[in-house]
């Protein structure tokens, strides 16, 4: 059963110099999850981030976490529970990687083993081996070494809930990629929630189990990654995710979703079909097997591509269905 953890309610939020950086927004949040909030600069994606954690209030409307209405706890009860991942890293300079890392234990006064282990183990957990690094200073290391003890610091107290904004960003796009799959396996692992803000669509469909598309301080649409693909909400959140839309669509699809279950192969086994030398029957020119319950990015990318015209679709050595060209454009946005 899933919860949820947080919940905006029309909020509103003015700065004191009649800014309005959002306006009247609601969204929920389920617990463990990734909920991405993307948009252009300026559209108030930092500033939502601030409202959750109170270091800025809101104007109007009501945000509740973990059913209780924020206003109602102690602050910093309240940031005790939420890790910060600021939009500039904001290491401190004079301080190691293991006293930035450290700073929040340190804060809640645990003991010192206590605090050690701690950092060693986070900045195993995200490879920067202590031995090497817990002693060095933050302008010794990379950007993207950087960003890594940013996270480490937001992780080390054990926050039931994560504010990342733009922790990957100001990376060159394979440092980036890679802090992305890093980043991955490791909520795999620890499965918080995680409120993740990027200004990077293709970013947000990949970390996201939920999408906020943000357009001035509104809204436009907060959906699924899959969703958001097949259904953008208007031409704002189209142009946003880009002319690769099918492309990106693709990624989330399986074969499972589009197959064609009625083709004359279905049912018979890849050994009845002539094993490996096999045929397509309707395509002659080669085939792919693709696991059902497996991404098939790869598979349907082909045929989209035109390399191959179709794939057969197994469950271990039974053909369960085909996927043709003419299967992918069906379910496809652009085929509707
Ligand atoms: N302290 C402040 N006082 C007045 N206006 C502010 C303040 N902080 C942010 N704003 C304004 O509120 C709006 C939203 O800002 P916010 O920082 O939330 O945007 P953002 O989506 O995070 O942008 P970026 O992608 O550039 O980081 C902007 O118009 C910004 O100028
Ligand atoms: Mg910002």
């Amino acid at each position: 059963m899933t919860s949820t953890i947080i919940d905006f309610e029309n909020v509103t939020k003015e700065y004191p110099d009649g800014t309005v950086a959002i306006e009247d927004i609601s969204f929920s949040v389920e617990e463990g999850t990734t909920t991405v909030f993307v948009g252009p600069s300026g559209c108030g994606k930092t500033t939502t981030m601030k409202l959750v954690n109170r270091l800025e209030e809101l104007t109007s409307g009501k945000i509740y976490y973990d059913g209780q209405e924020i206003r109602s706890l102690d602050k910093i009860d309240l940031r005790r529970n939420i890790g910060y991942v600021i939009q500039e890293i904001g290491l401190f300079d004079h301080m190691t990687v293991a006293e930035n890392v450290g700073m929040v234990p340190t804060l809640l006064e645990w003991d010192r083993a206590r605090i050690d282990d701690r950092v060693d183990e986070l900045l195993d957990l995200m490879d920067l081996p202590a031995e090497t690094y817990r002693d060095q200073h933050p302008m010794e290391l990379s950007g993207g070494q950087r960003q890594r003890v940013g996270v480490a610091r937001a992780l080390a107290a054990d926050p039931d809930v994560m504010l990342m904004d733009e922790p990957f960003g100001a990376l060159d796009p394979i440092t980036r990629e890679k802090l992305q799959d890093e980043f991955l396996e490791i909520q795999a692992q620890i499965d918080k929630t995680i409120l993740f803000v990027t200004h990077d669509i293709d970013e947000a469909l990949k970390m996201g189990d939920k999408i906020a598309i943000y357009r001035n301080g509104q809204i436009v649409q907060y959906d699924t990654p899959k969703e958001i693909l097949t259904n953008p909400a208007n031409d704002f959140v189209r142009e946003f995710i880009g002319s690769d839309r099918l492309i990106k669509e693709l990624k989330f699809m399986t074969a499972g979703d589009v197959m064609d279950e009625t083709a004359d192969v279905t049912g018979k086994t890849l050994s009845e079909l002539g094993a490996a030398g096999v045929e397509f029957a309707r395509n002659g020119q080669g085939y792919l097997t693709v696991e059902r319950s497996e991404t098939t990015h790869v598979a349907l990318m082909k045929i989209y591509e035109g390399h191959v015209e179709g794939v057969l679709v197994t469950e271990g050595e039974e053909v369960v269905g085909t996927v043709t060209e003419a299967d992918l454009k069906r379910n496809l946005s652009e085929g509707r």
